[in-house]
């Protein structure tokens, strides 16, 4: 326990939230802190709801902080027809006996980054709501940050929300600019690269097929999603979260990456959210972000047949 990585997770459970989360749950190298939670791909009450549920099915034990409830300054539209109304495919699970703590997930982030100084590994699969509060009640909080990973972003402007923005950044913008703007160093898992690490349907079906508590939870809240996405973008599933995840446990997967400086757009007829990447260093701004373009495809799916209790 004492090597290990201090983990802090922010998400917004989420059918792809899960499998990074059960993905962190399963690693002998970190600690889990807690999981901070964001409105986004379903209202807070849903998120936190899933993110309790998600820990029982797995039977770990972990601190689970509420945050904020929308972002920072207008309303965004949900996720919800890709994940279910619930976020959780609309199974009508049994409600969690575990509670929700009543500290705020902005300040769950601060304390922790005072405990871990230096050590902490804080990964976002969610919109950025949550950290960018956190940094304008402290703004010292990037310097105590050991590694920060953030799923979202599209590099290149293929967007998944609008034509250039990927849902995490386009839900919150504001907050994705204040943290662009804030963290010198974030590790970028964008919704390209996510594109480029996807697996068969059949395979993944086959994991899920595995017998243990936490696939037959899986298979049965992303059915709807993998029914969505197949009808959508064929006959491979790609799980955005995970592959973040995978990316912030095991860096030393990440086969390439470049870094760059990104600006967040806050304004424009199509542009709002989109991740300006500032590829020919025009700006003279430095660098802030490692964009990850790829990972090792064969380990990515053996940690999540392993986070799914898939393999002997
Ligand atoms: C991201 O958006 C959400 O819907 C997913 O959970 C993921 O974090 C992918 O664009
Ligand atoms: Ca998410």
């Amino acid at each position: 326990m004492n090597d290990s990585i201090p983990l802090l997770i922010d998400t917004d459970p989420g059918v792809d939230d899960a499998l990074a989360l059960l993905m962190a749950f399963n690693s002998p190298r970190h600690h889990l802190l807690g999981l901070c939670i964001t409105a986004g791909n379903v209202g807070l009450d849903h998120t936190v709801a899933n993110a309790l549920k998600l820990s029982e099915v797995a039977g770990i034990k972990v601190p689970v902080y509420p945050g904020c409830e929308r972002p920072l300054v207008f309303a965004a539209e949900d996720a919800s027809y890709v994940h279910g109304r619930d976020g959780f495919g609309d199974i009508d699970y049994e409600p969690a006996h575990f509670q929700a703590e009543l500290e705020h997930a902005a300040l769950a982030i601060l304390r922790e980054s005072h405990t871990h100084a230096g050590k902490l590994l804080l990964v976002t699969l969610g919109p950025l709501t949550n950290l960018a509060l956190a940094v304008r009640l402290d703004p010292t909080l990037p310097s105590r940050i050991g590694r920060l990973v953030v799923m979202g972003g599209a590099v290149t402007g293929k967007g998944n929300t609008s034509i250039a923005a990927e849902f995490n950044i386009a839900f919150d913008p504001e907050a994705a600019a204040i943290v662009f703007e804030s963290f010198p160093d974030i590790i970028l898992v964008d919704w390209e690269a996510v594109l480029r690490h996807g697996f068969r349907h059949s395979t993944f079906e086959g994991w899920l097929a595995g017998g243990s508590p936490r696939a037959d939870f899986y298979e049965r809240i992303s059915r709807k999603t993998r029914l969505w996405a197949e009808g959508k973008r064929g006959d491979h599933w790609h799980s955005a979260d995970a592959l973040a995840m995978m990316a912030a446990l095991h860096p030393e997967y990440i086969i390439e990456k470049q870094r760059y400086f990104i600006h967040v757009e806050t304004a424009g007829n199509q542009s709002r959210g989109a991740t300006m990447v500032d590829w020919l260093e025009r700006s003279g701004r430095p660098a802030q972000t490692e964009i990850v373009l790829k990972l090792d495809q064969a380990r990515f799916e053996t940690m999540i047949q392993d986070a799914l209790g898939a393999r002997a």
